[in-house]
């Protein structure tokens, strides 16, 4: 099946980067969120983000404002009613999600495809709720959406081979690279990221080194283009404490427990980037 219309549901920093995108491949996209606000903030963001592209020159401007004119946003989940595929990019919480997908699978024609970018929750258990698990896929992207190259895409246990293929097409298209992954409490990406970024927690916590002995660590002796701790401020302190919560859940293992210093800081409210405080200060 050819998607030419494609639905984001959740604004947010990864609704609005996966619209952005999708947009650039041409796709006409409905993007909704719960308040007009939201969505305003969200165009503004595509926009900004677009320009970046366009002062590199992969972007021209007219391909920039023929992708925003493409983008359609709404606070109604009806608009969604042609599209070949919805995905999913709110928050991340399995009563929330299974919310939006029972409402959507009520909606969507038949032959639709439902999609989540969920970080972590099982795929199977969500398409456990809708009439259509064959036709129900993990689309997990990274942010910053329109830099990143990877989409994991995650099969349920009842995953169609078609929904596999329709999903592999479209990450193509969307200038990704897909890499298929089965359904496992974290997938592949978070059960190897969030142990490194619950342990850098714990070195802090214990008094090993401050955040930015820790950062720097891993930057400077391991290359990575941001420390665990700075990456953990640019998920969400929030999205890394419920991604561990599934793994320990999952797994019944303690060695993804999560530390109990990050449970304070989102307990405080210190949720990283977004709220302006987390291991480091934004403003
Ligand atoms: N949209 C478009 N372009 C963007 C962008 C955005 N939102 N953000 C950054 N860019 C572009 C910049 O314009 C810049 O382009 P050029 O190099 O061509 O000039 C390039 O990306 C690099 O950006 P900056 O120069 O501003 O900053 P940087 O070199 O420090 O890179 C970064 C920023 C790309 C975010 C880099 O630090 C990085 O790769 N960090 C790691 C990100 C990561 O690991 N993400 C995955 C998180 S896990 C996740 O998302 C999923 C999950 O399940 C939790």
């Amino acid at each position: 099946m050819e998607v030419t219309k494609f639905g984001v549901v959740g604004a947010g920093q990864m609704g609005n980067g996966i619209a952005h995108v999708a947009a650039l491949a041409g796709l006409e996209v409905v993007l909704s969120d719960v308040a007009e606000g939201v969505l305003q903030k969200a165009m503004a963001t595509i926009a900004k983000n677009m320009d970046r592209q366009v002062a590199k020159g992969t972007v021209s401007a007219a391909q920039k404002d023929e992708a925003l004119a493409r983008i359609t946003t709404t606070t109604s989940l009806e608009a969604f009613a042609g599209c070949q595929l919805v995905v999913e990019a709110v928050v991340e919480d399995f009563a929330v999600k299974a919310e939006v997908f029972r409402k959507l699978d009520g909606l969507l024609p038949e032959s639709a495809i439902l999609a989540s970018n969920t970080s972590s929750i099982s795929i199977t258990k969500l398409a456990g709720v809708t009439g259509r698990p064959d036709r129900f896929i993990g689309m997990h992207f990274f942010n910053p959406v329109p830099v990143m190259q990877l989409v994991e895409i995650v099969r349920g246990i009842a995953t169609s081979a078609e929904t596999f293929q329709t999903v592999e097409a479209l990450a193509k298209r969307m200038g990704k690279t897909p890499v298929e992954v089965n359904d496992f409490p974290g997938f592949v990406s978070n059960r190897v990221l969030m142990p490194m970024i619950n342990e850098a927690i714990y070195a802090v916590y214990e008094g090993v080194a401050t955040p930015e002995a820790v950062d720097a660590v891993m930057k400077l002796g391991m290359n990575h283009p941001m420390g665990p701790l700075q990456l953990a401020d640019f998920i969400g302190l929030d999205t890394c404490l419920a991604i561990l919560k599934v793994l320990y859940e999952g797994f019944g293992d303690p060695k993804y427990r999560p530390c109990p210093l990050l449970v304070k800081m989102v307990d405080a409210g210190w949720l990283g980037r977004k709220s302006g405080r987390g291991f480091y200060q934004y403003n």
